[in-house]
């Protein structure tokens, strides 16, 4: 928790810092630059730069995943209310913006509150106090916090429902281990008989998925490089961006778009002391974005103690859209 006498809250209610997000960032640097395949957790992509950027990607005619669970949320908006009911709390998980909740609330029958839940802290409280004020009657408590690690909620005495929402396919670029133990966390959180929406991603064409993760304005390489950037300046490190190149690839067995950092030529860099060596066409991998199915995607959620009591999809079978119950 933290002392917000030193917080200007402006219009929002509360504001909670549980553990410092960046609290792990050196250990979890130096041991996924030392694995074989280096890699580093996606998490990391997320200053306030790298939030930024990802709300460029958001609007790129390439990425059709934001427009399309968009269209999702509003054609389907008064079903959700009905499946959530009344005076429900709602918890965000990976809030960026808070925009697509926007859509939720409009349609739900008095709403008594929003946590939104980010890493990124600066970007949380603004995107939260922005809410906060086209909502003057609902309470409003962002949580800075990494959602994938175990926290306490506050809870509210309002409540009457809890429903987490987790748009975006972030689901995605969970591990199939990672999602289970996310929506095994969240099913706690929430409460037997609570609900979730989530947004997931689905299997397509591969030409599509290439150009959505590597877009021709270069916006995702800006994106994907920026986590270098957070390292240099979070970890006083010496990583040349201009020293790595983007690069896509599909794996098909486990069904992922990742994203890698290919180093262009050997190099040594240094991270608070210690040194790796890269040689010429080396990687880092950066992120996983899993593609499911209806049926895999299901079977995942059953497994981590949800049923699904309904989803949705567009007409080109691109996204969807899910609610789920705790068990
Ligand atoms: C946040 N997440 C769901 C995005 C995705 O599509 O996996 C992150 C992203 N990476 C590259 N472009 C967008």
């Amino acid at each position: 928790m933290i002392n917000n006498s030193k917080l200007d809250l402006g219009p929002l209610h509360d504001f909670y810092e549980l553990g410092h997000a960046e609290a792990n960032f050196l250990p979890a640097v130096i041991e996924g630059l030392s694995l074989p395949q280096k890699q580093l957790s996606s998490k990391y992509f997320y200053d306030q730069k790298g939030s930024d950027l990802f709300e460029q990607i958001t609007r790129l005619p390439e990425y059709y995943p934001t427009r399309t669970e968009i269209s999702l949320l509003k054609a389907h908006a008064k079903e959700f209310a009905e499946l959530i009911g009344p005076g429900a709390s709602l918890i965000e998980f990976g809030s960026g913006s808070s925009n697509k909740v926007r859509i939720i609330l409009d349609a739900l029958q008095e709403p008594s509150a929003y946590l939104p839940i980010d890493i990124s802290k600066d970007y949380l409280i603004e995107s939260a106090k922005d809410l906060a004020r086209s909502y003057p009657d609902l309470i409003v408590i962002p949580i800075s916090a990494d959602y994938t690690r175990p926290l306490t909620l506050p809870v509210l005495p309002s409540e009457l429902v809890r429903v987490g929402f987790f748009p975006g396919s972030t689901i995605g670029n969970f591990s199939r281990d990672e999602a289970i133990k996310f929506l095994r966390t969240a099913s706690i959180y929430l409460g037997a008989g609570n609900g979730l929406l989530i947004g997931v991603d689905l299997k397509k064409d591969t030409d599509m998925l290439f150009a959505a993760y590597d877009d021709a304005a270069g916006v995702t390489a800006r994106f994907n490089l920026n986590i270098l950037s957070h390292i240099n300046r979070e970890l006083g490190a010496d990583l040349d961006l201009e020293g790595f190149k983007h690069e896509v690839r599909w794996e098909a067995d486990k069904g992922s778009i990742e994203m890698h950092l290919v180093s262009k030529y050997d190099q040594k860099v240094s991270i608070n002391g210690h040194i790796f060596q890269f040689v010429a066409g080396e990687s880092i991998h950066t992120e996983d974005s899993h593609k499911y199915t209806i049926e895999t995607f299901q079977s995942l959620a059953e497994e981590a103690g949800w049923r699904s009591l309904s989803h949705w999809t567009d007409s080109e079978d691109l996204f969807s859209v899910h609610y789920l119950q705790v068990i």
